[in-house]
């Protein structure tokens, strides 16, 4: 089934460039010339590929530059067709079609910021980083990667902000000294992390040993977690824009479930990672899973991912 996109739009490739090995980046120009939707940093896209596969990418450029959008691609080896595709087939003047940015690791405000990337989980950061400067903050950068030939836009960042940049090639240095990075929890300071999933669950550990508050170390990750819940129930959706109450199956996503009701809801990774799934809860209680939603966002029950997360109970009704 291909992924629904209520809001993609035409793009032409501009140019293509080698960042680090096994990384290349793509610019992105709308067809007609206009300019591109607003972003914030830490905003990402669905690039939604001729060949019926869609991924997400961060946007990596400024959000004051509406001409263009900027993302990289990092060559998975076992990639699933997207990575694959940049990388060998994907040239300029080729047209694609890209979402509407979505934010789900938006830039709060804050005195001082600490940025933790891994390898391409970088990307996020770069238009982060540049914000807290913009913003006076007191930030650091701590940047790890396989090695220094793998590290994409390394240089630049140490050109425009020196030491604030750390560098950690894991063949040098050895891993992120995370026990040290973390060691003083304040109020005061928002940790952001994107990376591969084992610097993710070890920042994530870190954080809660040490002390920091759960809402101030946030997280964006490639892929979804293994969540343990509950066997799949049987539920029954109330659609209310609709006017449609659609029995859920068991072994069925709220999200196909919908869908075959005809009833319009954006997809894209159907994984609870991208967030395009969205849906405003009007009543019920939900099993989140997804990895998304904060766990204030979760105690509120305001919103869901339908792509993976269900009813707790026999009953939801959505603003769909
Ligand atoms: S489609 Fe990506 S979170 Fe649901």
């Amino acid at each position: 089934m291909r992924d629904v996109q209520l809001s993609d739009f035409e793009v032409v490739t501009t140019q293509l460039t080698l960042e680090a090995d096994g990384i290349v980046s793509v610019r992105l120009e709308r067809v007609d010339g206009q300019p591109l939707p607003a972003w914030q940093p830490g905003a990402h896209v669905d690039l939604v590929l001729p060949v019926g596969i869609t991924r997400q990418y961060s946007l990596i450029d400024s959000p004051a530059d509406l001409s263009s959008y900027r993302i990289a691609v990092l060559q998975q080896r076992n990639s699933r067709g997207g990575s694959e595709y940049v990388h060998v087939f994907l040239r300029p003047g080729q047209r694609v079609r890209i979402g509407a940015p979505r934010n789900h690791f938006s830039l709060d405000p804050a005195d001082e910021y600490r940025f933790i990337g891994g390898g391409i989980g970088i990307t996020p950061l770069l238009s982060m980083a540049r914000a807290a400067d913009a913003r006076d903050a007191d930030w650091r950068l701590h940047y790890g990667g396989r090695s220094l030939r793998s590290m994409a836009y390394r240089r630049e960042l140490r050109a425009a902000y020196g030491d604030r940049v750390e560098l950690w090639p894991s063949d040098l240095r050895g891993r992120l000294p995370l026990d040290e990075l973390l060691s003083a929890p304040s109020r005061r300071t928002l940790v952001y992390c994107c990376g591969p999933e084992q610097l993710i669950e070890a920042v994530r550990e870190t954080a809660a040993r040490v002390g920091w508050a759960q809402e101030d170390v946030r997280f964006e990750r490639f892929a979804p977690t293994v969540h343990e819940h509950a066997p799949d129930r049987a539920f029954e959706v109330e659609a209310r824009r609709s006017g449609t109450t659609v029995a859920i199956e068991q072994g069925e996503s709220l999200l196909d479930g919908l869908l075959r009701a005809g009833i319009g809801v954006s997809s894209s990774c159907r994984s609870g990672v991208c967030g395009a799934c969205e849906t405003r809860v009007i009543e019920g209680a939900v099993e989140h899973r997804d990895d998304i939603l904060s766990a204030a966002q979760r105690a509120a029950g305001e919103a869901m991912m339908v792509c993976v997360s269900r009813a707790r109970g026999d009953r939801l009704v959505l603003d769909v």
